[in-house]
């Protein structure tokens, strides 16, 4: 197929619509390990989709209705008991994990801090870790860049979020952290054949070593609170209040939210800049395009946060990437109280999907839906309804650290075109898929050279 630049287009790799019939085999198969390929076309094709399973849930493709149940009618739908119940044991009452009053005024104290002016004074931090992985290939590398990037986005979110990793020792700290996700966020059978009601009141067993990681954080806080003020999220946090009640972060309060934000921000972060770097590198086009804004923008320069705005075309790449392969690929909510949604009565304990991979690619609301075209997002072009296109989610729980993930994205994807080229393994098979995040399955194997 060639696009409106009459060049070849470039359908990149992934699950397409299912011709099978979903039934509750496939579901607890797949849904389990590659959730994607569970999916019928109908996810793909349809405004909703009723998947079996005697608690399954509803999935919802329709941006209005999206809309409802994030915005008009927010209140009737929370994250749920089963979500509780797999994220307290390690990240407490932060703003990830709390509902209610308590999620209020934490939200609304740190939302200043994650302003994106304040972004711009952390671009350095993401600079600086895009550059040192290109040190680390400063001779040419054989690598799995999906270990890579998450060495990369670890650092950038460690030296933004943790006072640098004072105290902790970088390597052990990630491999603890990365433990925990895989063992808390494994998806569970009871997700298809249990009520929420069932998980209420349930725990998982603390995740080995937790303890341990919140003492540390723990030190690190009273540590700072003592010190000079670095000018990263960490002061930032130390001196938020809530502009309503008055309240400010007590030491426990503040360390659940440092580790929240370590563990929403890194993996997902991660992902994002694998298949950025995938995408812009497996199509020569894009990638001649790229490093030329970025050569025009920056010259040799470090990226800094006079660059960030300019770099345009970077950024509709970082966009795309986020598209096509979403690393939070579907959301999940439960109805707690009687509400009418896109025609549909939902009664308290009904459960909602909002399939966000399969959004991204649905039949009906996209031209070209598989094709990789950064030019969707271009400036001049009218944005996706934001209930149709939602890498961040939507509503007033939409990701907290969207200004520091697009920051860090374009930094990095920026500063690493510049400096090396990256060729997937011809005897590797890219493909996304994972049972949580949208991971490479068996990793990204790339051969890089550095460019100068
Ligand atoms: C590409 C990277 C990222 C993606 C795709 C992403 C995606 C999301 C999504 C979809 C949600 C909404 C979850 C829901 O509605 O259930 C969310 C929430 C959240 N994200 Fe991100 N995120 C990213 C990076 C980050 C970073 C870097 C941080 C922090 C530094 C962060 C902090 C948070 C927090 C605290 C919430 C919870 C907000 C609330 O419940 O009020 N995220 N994220």
């Amino acid at each position: 197929m060639l696009d409106d630049a009459g060049e070849l287009s470039f359908v990149p790799p992934a699950p397409h619509p299912g011709s099978h019939k979903a039934n509750l085999f496939h579901l607890v198969r797949w849904g389990m390990s590659r959730p994607l390929d569970a999916w019928p076309r109908a996810v793909f094709e349809e405004l909703s989709y009723r998947s079996p399973g005697p608690a399954a849930p509803l999935f919802i493709m329709d941006p209005a209705a999206i809309r409802a149940v994030f915005v008009d009618e927010a209140d009737a739908f929370t994250q749920g008991a089963m979500f509780r119940r797999m994220m307290r044991p390690v990240w407490g009452e932060g703003i990830l994990t709390s509902e209610g009053p308590a999620w209020r005024w934490q939200r609304r104290a740190s939302a200043p801090a994650f302003r994106p002016a304040h972004m711009d004074a952390l671009a350095p931090f993401m600079a600086q870790a895009a550059q040192s992985g290109l040190d680390r290939w400063a001779h040419g590398a054989q690598v799995d860049f999906a270990q890579e990037a998450g060495r990369m986005t670890f650092d950038a979110i460690l030296d933004s979020t943790l006072s640098g990793g004072e105290g902790f020792e970088r390597a052990s700290l990630r491999s603890r952290i990365t433990g925990f996700l895989s063992k808390v966020l494994t998806p569970r059978l009871s997700f298809y054949m249990a009520s929420d009601r069932w998980h209420e009141g349930r725990s998982l067993p603390p995740a080995p070593g937790a303890a341990g990681l919140r003492r540390d954080v723990d030190a690190m806080i009273r540590h700072r609170r003592e010190g000079e003020p670095r000018g990263d999220l960490v002061d930032l946090l130390l001196g938020a209040h809530d502009p309503e009640s008055g309240h400010t972060m007590d030491d426990a309060t503040l360390r659940d939210n440092l580790l929240g934000f370590m563990v929403a921000g890194y993996q997902t972060s991660s992902v994002a800049l694998t298949w950025s770097v995938f995408l812009a590198s497996q199509h020569a086009p894009t990638a001649a395009r790229l490093r030329a804004e970025v050569e025009a923008v920056a010259g040799e320069a470090s990226i800094g946060p006079e660059h960030v705005e300019r770099l345009i075309f970077t950024r509709q790449v970082v966009s795309e990437a986020l598209r096509l392969y979403p690393p939070a690929f579907q959301l999940y909510r439960v109805c707690v109280r009687e509400a009418v949604v896109g025609g549909r009565v939902f009664r308290p304990g009904d459960k909602v999907l909002i399939p966000i991979y399969a959004l991204h690619r649905h039949r009906r609301w996209w031209r070209d839906p598989d094709v990789f075209d950064p030019d969707r997002f271009a400036p001049d072009r009218p944005a996706p309804d934001r209930h149709l296109y939602m890498p961040f989610g939507a509503g007033g729980r939409v990701c907290l650290g969207a200004a520091f993930a697009m920051t860090e994205l374009v930094v990095m994807l920026a500063t690493l075109m510049r400096g090396a080229t990256f060729t997937v393994d011809p005897n590797h098979r890219v493909w996304p898929g994972t049972a949580f995040e949208l991971l490479p399955r068996g990793g990204m194997p790339m051969r890089i050279k550095p460019r100068r």
